[in-house]
């Protein structure tokens, strides 16, 4: 009956009854009921209004799903997965599902978003049937101090899974920007909710410019796309799996140390901005260093003049390149 369900619903855009799906499975509301319900919990999209039915929005993009959980390897990372053709955030709903007792690891990815968030306020154009739109919950037992940290394993996990999937020299720029040949094509945005001292949970969002062509604009100088920087589409599902695994590995060393020592080497290999000139943009103004890594902490190691080293921290400062973005 499900199948049928569905079939009507595909055929349609108007609203179908509850009342005329009862009288032609001859079942009861009950029964209908459950079938809309199993669907929802299956990633479909069904409005119900009173008095006049039940209507699809839309489907989930169910290969997309299974081609992920086909390649992946891990024990809790995308278990739980939600697949959505559109939705408001990623990270809005899976703080939506963490709010009503979701589990460590769920994964909701997205085709597109109407509301996709960026860091700062600003908004995360999200186009259909391009890129790459996920979240993911975390409930870890540390410091809420130290878990500006979790951006940077989930940076690492991100540039390791564009490099072995494309082959593309993915770099860091740090804390958390992904970039290929000098363009960003990732930004992740990182969301903690936390209860007195404790982290209640954190949602790690990623958006991977995968086949984008085209670039509003205002960000046409900086962001580029993985298909634009290889010449060739790449597959979604393959960049998420290869993330997932990479994630899971890196984020085990980083709970067991308790910092980052343990892909800190890594780390650095991945980054761009090492030994190199930064402008590190503050409240006090913009001053010029060469960058020298960073340490366990996440925090960046800048050289000035006389050879001093300081350490800044994400979220305090901004860094640039001397001559623009990287
Ligand atoms: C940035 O500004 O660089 C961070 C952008 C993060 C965008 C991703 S897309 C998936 C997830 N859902 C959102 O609403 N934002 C993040």
């Amino acid at each position: 009956m499900k199948e049928q369900i569905l079939e009507i619903f595909k055929n349609t855009n108007d609203y179908i009854s509850g009342q005329e799906l009862c009288e032609r499975f001859q079942v009861s509301r009950t029964a209908i009921w459950k079938v809309i319900n199993q669907l929802k919990e299956e990633g479909y999209e069904i409005e119900a209004v009173r008095n006049r039915g039940y209507r699809l929005i839309s489907c989930p993009d169910v290969l997309l799903s299974a081609e992920i959980s086909s390649e992946l390897k891990t024990r809790v990372w995308g278990q739980e997965l939600h697949s959505h053709s559109t939705i408001d955030s990623t990270n809005t709903e899976v703080r939506r599902l963490a709010e009503n007792g979701a589990k460590e690891g769920l994964l909701v990815i997205a085709d597109e978003q109407t509301a996709g968030k960026g860091r700062r306020g600003r908004s995360w154009t999200s186009e259909p049937g391009e890129n790459i739109y996920m979240s993911y919950l975390l409930r870890p037992d540390i410091d809420p101090s130290n878990a500006s940290m979790i951006t940077l394993v989930a940076a690492l996990s991100c540039a390791q899974a564009i490099c072995e999937v494309t082959g593309l020299p993915a770099q860091i720029k740090w804390p958390n920007d992904i970039v290929v040949n000098g363009h960003k094509v990732t930004g992740i945005l990182t969301e903690m909710s936390t209860e007195m001292t404790s982290i209640q949970y954190v949602v790690v969002g990623i958006g991977i410019n995968v086949n984008q062509k085209t670039f509003p604009e205002e960000i046409r100088e900086v962001a580029s796309s993985l298909s634009l920087e290889l010449g060739q589409d790449v597959v979604r599902s393959r960049i998420i799996a290869a993330y997932g695994n990479f994630w899971e590995q890196n984020y085990d060393l980083f709970l067991k140390a308790g910092n980052l020592s343990g892909i800190r080497a890594i780390y650095e290999r991945f980054l761009v901005n090492i030994d190199r000139e930064v402008v590190v943009i503050d409240a006090g103004g913009n001053q010029e260093f060469i960058s020298r890594g960073i340490n366990d902490m996440g925090e960046l190691l800048v050289e000035d003049a006389d050879g001093t080293v300081q350490t800044v921290r994400a979220g305090e400062v901004s860094v640039r390149g001397i001559y623009g973005y990287v």
